[in-house]
C-alpha cells in the first residue's frame, strides 16, 4: 500500500484553494492509501505570529479539515508539534541539506524579501518539511502545484541520506508530488495565485451571502464590458477555473457557449457558479459548525491520530539513529 503524508498550515484561514488543491484530494486517498496528514504548526511559526492567535487557527484548520471530509477511522490526522520526532528528523536533515538548495527555494526568496531579520527557520523550512514526510517514509504527497519545488528539496534530502548512510538498499523513498488538475487555483483579483497573503480569497466555510459578496466583484475577461460583448472564457481565470471544480460538465459548456456567444453576462454566469459552490459547500459548513462546538470530539481525534502517526515515527526515528550511530540509551 502507498503510503501518503501532506500538511497544511494553520496560519490562515482553510480557503477554496486549499480546497481544491490539496485537501479534496486528500479526502479521496485515504481510502485508497495508508494517510497521514498533520496541521504543521511547526512551519507556521517560521514568520512572526501571536500564540494565542496560533492555538485557535490549529483548532479552526483542525476543524476545517475533519468538516471537509478527513476521516480519523481512515487516516492519521494530527498537529505536528504532537509528534515531536518531526523537528528531531529535521535537525538530522540540515546536515545533510546543501545551504545553496535552500537559497534558491522561490518561496524564501518571497518570504525573506518581506522580512526585515530573517530567521534561520525561514531558510529551513523545507528540511522540516521533507522530515514530515520522509518520517513516514512516504512516497506521494499530494500538494499544489506551489509545493513541487519543495518536494524536489526532499528528493535530494532523502538522496544525500540515503547515499551516505544506507548506500545498498535506500532506507527513504524519494516523494513524488500527486498534482490534480485544479493545481493551481487563481484568486479573485484574476492575478495571482489564491493564497491568504493576497488577500484574494474565498474562505470554504464562509456563508452564502458572503461568498456572493466576493464573488460579484471578481475580475472577468476584460473584454466584456457589456452583456452584449462576446467573451473568452480563457481569459476568465478564476471564475471559469471555478466552473470547472464546482460546476457539472454540461454547465460548464454552456458557460463556454453562453460567454463566447454573448448569451448571459458575467453576473448570470457567476449566479450559477454560486449555486453550485454552495451546494457542494453547505454541507461542509454545517459539519463545521458542528464540530466548532464540539473541542473534545476535535481533541480526541487529533489525539488518536497522533498516537498512530507516533508509532511510525518512533520507528523511523530508531532505524535512522541506528544507521546513524546515533545511541537511543
Ligand atoms: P498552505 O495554505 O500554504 O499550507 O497550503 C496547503 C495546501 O494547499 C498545499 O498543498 C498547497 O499547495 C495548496 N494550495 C494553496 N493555495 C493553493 C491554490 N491557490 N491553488 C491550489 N492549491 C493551493
Ligand atoms: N509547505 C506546505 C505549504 O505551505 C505545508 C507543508 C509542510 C507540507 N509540510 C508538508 C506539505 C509536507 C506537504 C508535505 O503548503
Amino acid at each position: 500500500m502507498t503510503r501518503i503524508f501532506s500538511g497544511i498550515q494553520p496560519s490562515g484561514e482553510l480557503h477554496i484553494g486549499n480546497y481544491l488543491g490539496a485537501v479534496k484530494n486528500w479526502v479521496a486517498l485515504q481510502d485508497e492509501a495508508e494517510a497521514f496528514f498533520c496541521v504543521v504548526n511547526y512551519h507556521a511559526i517560521t514568520v512572526a505570529y501571536a500564540p494565542d492567535e496560533l492555538r485557535r487557527r490549529t483548532y479552526e484548520m483542525s476543524v476545517g479539515l475533519l468538516a471537509a471530509g478527513i476521516d480519523p477511522a481512515k487516516c492519521s490526522l494530527f498537529v505536528q508539534s504532537q509528534v515531536p520526532e518531526h523537528a528531531e528528523l529535521a535537525w538530522i536533515f540540515n546536515t545533510v541539506t546543501p545551504l545553496g538548495e535552500l537559497e534558491r527555494q522561490t518561496q524564501f526568496k518571497e518570504k525573506s524579501a518581506r522580512q526585515e531579520q530573517i530567521m534561520a527557520g525561514l531558510l529551513n523550512y523545507p528540511v522540516l518539511q521533507a522530515a514530515d514526510i520522509l518520517l513516514y517514509r512516504a512516497d506521494t504527497v499530494p500538494v499544489g502545484e506551489d509545493q513541487i519545488q519543495h518536494l524536489e528539496l526532499s528528493r535530494v534530502v532523502a538522496r544525500n541520506w540515503n547515499a551516505r548512510f544506507s548506500p545498498d538498499a535506500p532506507f527513504f523513498p524519494e516523494p513524488k508530488p500527486r498534482l490534480t488538475p485544479t493545481r493551481r487555483i487563481v484568486g479573485l483579483d484574476g492575478q495571482a495565485k489564491m493564497s491568504k497573503s493576497m488577500g484574494n480569497t474565498i474562505g470554504l466555510l464562509e456563508e452564502p451571502a458572503a461568498m456572493w459578496d466576493k464573488l460579484r466583484p471578481a475580475v472577468t475577461d476584460p473584454a466584456r464590458q457589456r452583456k452584449t460583448d462576446a467573451g473568452n472564457p480563457e481569459q476568465c481565470a478564476t471564475i471559469f477555473q471555478l466552473h470547472k471544480a464546482f460546476s457539472a460538465e454540461a454547465t460548464v459548456a454552456e458557460v463556454e457557449s453562453n460567454c463566447r456567444g454573448a448569451q448571459w453576462g458575467c453576473i448570470d454566469c457567476k449566479k450559477v457558479l454560486h449555486a453550485n459552490m454552495v451546494a457542494e459547500l453547505t454541507p461542509i459548513r454545517e459539519r463545521a459548525a458542528v464540530l466548532m462546538a464540539s473541542p473534545a470530539l476535535v481533541a480526541d481525534a487529533l489525539d488518536h491520530g497522533a498516537a498512530k502517526a507516533r508509532a511510525v515515527a518512533q520507528e523511523t526515528m530508531t532505524e535512522t539513529k541506528e544507521k546513524m550511530g546515533l545511541p537511543l540509551a
